[in-house]
């Protein structure tokens, strides 16, 4: 199993999900309840009554103004997580109290800091392009049944594209190009490159774009462990210009590809993606057609990695894997991760 990291921000829902009705979202084990005050804030509370251990987050619990009322026996708290009333008494015990989970609204995410420490000024990693004016985002959250190092590898090697999504976004060349690796260790980012000059136009960009003929296309993955992964896509006919010094690539078509990796428990994880573009902004065609290919994109990774989960689980203990070439970047993940784990572990925060 991969260890989980404390003391890290964690996409726990997307803005929309949150409201007045009660939601629930376990994150690194921890069940949280989610929803927004009167006023329009996002809190996050342990879904947990104290009394009997109720889900708050479960009907009938209730929100009553910005209170929330547990829907067994009553017990009501505020959003600084105070218990305030408890039925047939007006002692209110004073360890009656729901720990709270500093809450981020940001690029249309809500993050939730699950720690011993208190966040401070860290803020989480930015996805600025799903709350563009000029980018069109769809997007989607899809649960796996498996350890969240599963999807890590997954997003971290492209190559499977080539088999598991031909047909969608998956063509021979993305399999066949190398790839380079950079590892930034003091800020936990891993880069993985593939550029690939001249390749067949799959499905998702030619239906998208309206590019028929070969493609230049660079896939340029940024990954900031353990939570965020970005996956900057730019697609070009054949000749186009490079990008300008400036920055500016006013020839290309570009998409950002967002996934929330997020820890539910040892073997479930939150698989929230989102693409966002820069072209065909208001085409409401191309956007129902990204949705839906995507997300035909993310199942068939759902359902090879809870297929993937299932063989590991029968596994006798000691097993070996065997990497090459493209699991370069999984790999360098995969020590971060590990290096993250025990530097936030709770034995480390004993020290
Ligand atoms: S379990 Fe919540 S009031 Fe009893
Ligand atoms: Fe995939």
């Amino acid at each position: 199993m991969t260890a989980f990291v404390r003391n890290q921000w964690y996409v726990a829902a997307y803005a929309h999900e949150v409201g007045r009705e009660l939601l629930g979202r376990t994150v690194l084990g921890e069940p949280i309840l989610l929803y927004r005050t009167e006023d329009g804030r996002a809190v996050g509370l342990a879904d947990r009554c104290v009394h009997r251990r109720f889900p708050l987050s479960e009907h009938p619990s209730r929100l009553e103004g910005d209170k929330v009322v547990c829907g067994y026996h009553g017990f009501t708290y505020g959003t600084d997580g105070v218990c305030v009333r408890v039925p047939g008494q007006t002692r209110v015990p004073r360890t009656a109290r729901l720990a709270t989970y500093p809450v981020v609204e940001q690029d249309s995410f809500v993050w939730v800091w699950i720690g011993d420490r208190e966040p401070g000024d860290t803020l989480p990693p930015r996805a600025p392009w799903l709350d563009s004016p000029h980018y069109t985002t769809v997007c989607g959250m899809e649960p796996i049944e498996g350890d969240y190092g599963l999807l890590v590898d997954n997003l971290l090697d492209l190559s499977h594209e080539t088999y598991l999504h031909g047909g969608y976004i998956g063509t021979p060349e993305v399999a066949e190009t190398p790839i380079t690796t950079e590892v930034d260790d003091k800020s936990a980012i891993v880069r993985v490159s593939r550029h690939m000059d001249d390749a067949e136009c799959p499905p998702f960009y030619a239906n998208s774009t309206g590019i028929q003929g070969r493609i230049t296309r660079w896939q340029d993955i940024e990954y900031h462990a353990p939570a965020l992964y970005l996956l900057h896509s730019r697609v070009a006919p054949v000749g186009t210009p490079a990008p300008r010094p400036d920055g500016s690539d006013p020839d290309a078509f570009h998409v950002e590809v967002v996934y929330g990796i997020t820890p539910s428990t040892e073997k479930s994880t939150y698989d929230f993606w989102a693409v966002a573009r820069d072209f065909a902004l208001d085409d409401q065609e191309v956007t129902e057609y990204l949705r839906s290919s995507n997300h035909t994109v993310v199942m068939q990774d759902v359902v090879a990695l809870n297929a993937l989960q299932r063989a590991l689980d029968t596994e006798k203990p000691g097993y070996q894997e065997l990497s090459i070439n493209i699991d370069t970047g999984g790999l360098a993940a995969r020590r971060i991760l590990a290096r993250l784990a025990a530097e936030n572990s709770p034995q480390a925060a004993a020290r």
